[in-house]
């Protein structure tokens, strides 16, 4: 049985292009892999704490050392690794915020990113250990990136997820960006604005 993590990070929920995307995803995905399990991730319904001092002393600490509190500390980040190496595809939604990744899919990442689970640096080398997985990311972005190409330093959206999901071991990777959406503000009709990234992302999901 296939499954598919579904995370989603935009706090704007029925107003949000990301989710509204991610949701077109999972209702074709869902279609084209009868049987398939999707595990749902909303991650600004999740209550994830920035690491501190004692979390990085514990995933440091030999698991057989850990102390009941140590194991407790890290008992979140467990069952969030959990999600990722149960699931076969990774669909992750993403708005982008002063041109990074929102804050709660950061936390999120520094929960996931422990060395010994999802890389290693056993032989001296990094190395990914989140091994055969497919990533699809669908991201929204108010500015339109693709069409004003002068702003592409300001972009660190795609480049960080290639590079952080590369370095866990996730080196495929499709990104889906519905870029321009500000001008939703400004009197553009929404559903003529989705129709050609809704045609993209069920696409990809029948293809994933
Ligand atoms: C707090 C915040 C910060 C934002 N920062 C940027 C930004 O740096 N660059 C940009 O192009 N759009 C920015 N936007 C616009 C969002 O990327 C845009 O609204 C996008 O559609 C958000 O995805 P969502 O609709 O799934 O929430 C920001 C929006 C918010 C709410």
């Amino acid at each position: 049985m296939t499954t598919l993590l579904h995370i989603d990070s935009s706090p704007l929920y029925g107003r949000s292009v990301s989710r509204q995307l991610a949701d077109a995803f999972v209702t074709q995905w869902k279609t084209s892999h009868p049987g398939g399990q999707v595990l749902a991730r909303d991650l600004n319904a999740t209550p994830i704490p920035p690491i501190d001092a004692d979390w990085i002393g514990a995933v440091y600490t030999p698991e057989s050392d850990q102390t009941p509190a140590q194991r407790s500390l890290l008992a979140l980040s467990d069952s969030l690794l959990a999600e990722l190496t149960t699931a076969d595809e990774y669909l992750i939604a993403v708005p982008m915020h002063n041109f990074s990744v929102p804050s709660v899919l950061k936390l999120w990442i520094d929960q996931i990113s422990r060395v010994g689970k999802t890389f290693s640096y056993a032989d001296g080398t990094p190395k990914g250990l989140l091994v055969g997985k497919k990533a699809t990311f669908i991201v929204a972005t108010g500015a339109d990136f693709a069409a004003q190409p002068h702003l592409a330093p300001y972009n660190f959206v795609e480049p960080y997820l290639r590079a952080l999901f590369g370095f866990l071991g996730v080196t495929d990777a499709s990104f889906l960006t519905a870029g321009g959406t500000m001008a939703l503000n400004y009197g553009t009709d929404r559903e003529t604005f989705l129709a050609p990234h809704l045609q993209a992302v069920r696409e990809q999901a029948q293809a994933a």
